[in-house]
């Protein structure tokens, strides 16, 4: 949520820049911004909207070679998208690019007294006390220090002074910060992906920690104000990751990496078609005697949890809570001590599934996250790490990423199944064995055929409305797929368990109303079969995502968008390539910015 990027060196820092908000803008991206030194002055440009006008400004500006500066791509969290409350802020002395959220400001601004303020935004609040401290003590460091300790909330901060050319300052909490060390200049970025073109080499600030960057060294102080020593890591990510191929859309690119990057995952979490993590988790006894397995996740990894949910109840036979990270942070859950939290998160930065994370480590509780993002700050933090081989995501809405969750899920439910002997080796391969038919030959036959998923968007095109109904794990997938059609398509809908839209929602169902069916599991086909003809005679158009099998189900639909026939271990991989495609054809059809749909942004780093 938001992206900050930060340079001093030999190379042309306005390019550096631009280059690294562009890296960025999947972060954030209703306005950018940033600010270089120029002749021994500091000059800013901003624009609402896209990285790619404030390129167009910034070449009218920086004719000349510039070498150090901060830039922004904003995602509003206080004052709407303007020019005027675009990053960075600041006073004619100091400059600074801030993620994060100051929960405080606005005792903060009264404590300001007689200051004028030109924005709506927490951020230029923290700027014009930077700039008080450091006329009073002319000290960057100290007024900086001084500065965090006011502060309240979460907050990485980027900073230049005016009369100390060349060199960028930071401050990191509770959003994450990195410091790149390269060959020919430094950097600081909200995210890797911003410098990695440049070098793999960084350095990760801790809390509180405020750092002091020239071309040549870094300096990292402790919120105490004694110097630290620092260690470089290098970066597993591939620089070269980002490029759409031949596709329009990210989206539909990560949509065609799906084979792949389970195929991935699958290569490097089992051995012989049994599970194994032997890799993070060498000792079975993590797996024994668990009592309750809580899921805690946002969004789309939520639903991966859901699906996770129903994988261990039904192969391992133990309890799962599942709840959103949000909410699970600040409640009272009943935690024991043979229990296990598994966090999920693509980013492995989303600000409430790291506090949920960090809660569940005060109480001792066994943590496990299941991670796209190596290096990011819940792998980092969890007790157990098991990564998903999806590569980097950059499409808004999370496609192959959640394919992968729900896999790992499946591995780890087997895994405890069989730890547990509540499944034998045979049986364990059987069913990877036929998961592994998803990536093989059914994730690749929906891919290959477009047809009916444009016919299906003909449809839901035209609506406002739209209903997704289901049972069992259909009824998860249902949960994801309206996500992702609301998301990108701007269709408002609302997902149900089939036989639960009689007890009220019915009511909304009028001619001409899409309801979207999701049948897969042959048990239900028959409920499924009824529920379709409460809709139908209230005047529903039903489209249908069923297996090819559910001829039944089939002939009452008004449209049909089949998936193979498969297993409880097959289906809801194959439905959520298939309801990622319903819903990115529709939003095609109706024009919209996909891959950076309005309000959002890919990592949420506030609360
Ligand atoms: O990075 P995370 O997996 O923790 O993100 C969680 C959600 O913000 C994310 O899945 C979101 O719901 C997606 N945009 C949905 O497509």
């Amino acid at each position: 949520m938001c992206g900050i990027i930060g340079y001093t060196g030999n190379d042309n820092a306005k390019e550096i820049l631009l280059d690294g908000l562009s890296a960025l803008e999947y972060r954030g991206y209703d306005s950018a911004g940033m600010s270089l030194f120029k002749n021994n002055d500091i000059i800013t440009v901003k624009t609402q909207g896209r990285v790619s006008e404030l390129s167009k400004k910034a070449s009218a500006q920086f004719s000349e070679k510039t070498f150090c500066g901060i830039g922004h791509t904003r995602w509003a969290t206080h004052g709407k998208p303007s020019e005027t409350n675009a990053h960075p802020h600041g006073t004619e002395n100091v400059m600074i690019v801030h993620n994060g959220i100051i929960e405080n400001y606005k005792e903060l601004k009264n404590e300001l007294g007689n200051v004028n303020f030109y924005s709506d935004t927490d951020t230029e609040v923290v700027a014009k006390i930077i700039d008080k401290e450091y006329r009073k003590t002319r000290d960057p460091i100290k007024s900086i220090i001084n500065t965090h300790r006011l502060l309240k909330g979460s907050y990485a901060l980027g900073i230049i002074f005016a009369d100390i050319p060349d060199t960028v300052f930071a401050l990191k909490k509770d959003s994450p910060l990195l410091i790149g060390t390269g060959k020919n200049g430094m950097f600081i970025a909200s995210d890797i992906s911003a410098f990695l073109k440049y070098t793999d080499r960084y350095i990760r600030l801790s809390d509180g920690d405020t750092a002091m960057i020239t071309k040549e060294c870094v300096c990292v102080f402790a919120a105490d104000g004694n110097k630290k020593t620092i260690s470089e890591e290098r970066s597993v990510k591939n620089a070269d990751v980002t490029g759409k191929g031949n596709f329009n859309h990210f989206m539909l690119k990560e949509i065609f990496d799906e084979p792949d990057a389970m195929r991935n995952t699958f290569g490097s979490l089992t051995k012989d078609f049994l599970p194994d993590f032997s890799a993070t988790i060498p000792d079975d006894s993590f797996f024994e005697d668990i009592g309750t397995i809580h899921i805690v996740a946002c969004g789309t990894a939520l639903h991966a949890g859901l699906q996770g949910k129903y994988f261990i109840e039904k192969l391992a036979k133990i309890p799962v809570t599942t709840e959103t990270a949000g909410e699970f942070r600040y409640s009272d859950p009943i935690l024991r001590e043979n229990d296990l939290a598994i966090i999920i998160s693509q980013s492995g930065e989303t600000a409430d599934s790291l506090a949920a994370l960090r809660m569940l480590n005060k109480k001792h509780i066994r943590t496990l996250s299941v991670v796209n993002t190596p290096g990011s700050t819940i792998a980092e933090e969890s007790g157990k790490v098991v990564f998903t081989l999806a590569g980097q995501e950059i499409a808004v809405a999370s496609t192959k990423a959640y394919n992968v969750q729900c896999e790992v899920m499946l591995f780890l439910a087997l895994k405890t199944a069989l730890v547990k002997k509540t499944l034998t080796s045979a049986e364990v391969k059987n069913i990877l064995h036929s998961f592994s038919r998803v990536f093989t030959d059914s994730i690749p036959t929906i891919l290959s055929n477009n047809t009916p998923f444009r016919k299906a968007a003909e449809i839901l095109s035209g609506c406002k409305n739209a209903f997704f109904i289901g049972r069992g794990y259909d009824n998860y997938s249902g949960q994801e797929a309206s996500l992702k059609l609301k998301e990108i398509s701007y269709i408002h809908s609302e997902a149900y368990a089939a036989g639960e839209l009689k007890h009220g929602t019915i009511s909304l169902i009028e001619e001409g109303t899409p309801v979207i069916s999701i049948a897969t599991d042959k048990k239900f086909y028959e409920k499924m079969r009824s529920n379709i003809e409460e809709v139908k005679s209230r005047g529903a158009v039903v489209i249908s995502v069923c297996c090819e099998n559910a001829q039944i189900i089939k002939e009452i639909s008004d449209c049909v968008i089949t998936v193979p026939n498969g297993t409880f271990a097959e289906n809801p991989f194959t439905t959520a390539t298939a309801i990622q495609l319903l819903a990115y054809y529709t939003a095609l059809e109706m024009n919209r910015d996909i891959d950076k749909p309005r309000n959002l942004a890919k990592s949420v780093t506030v609360e």
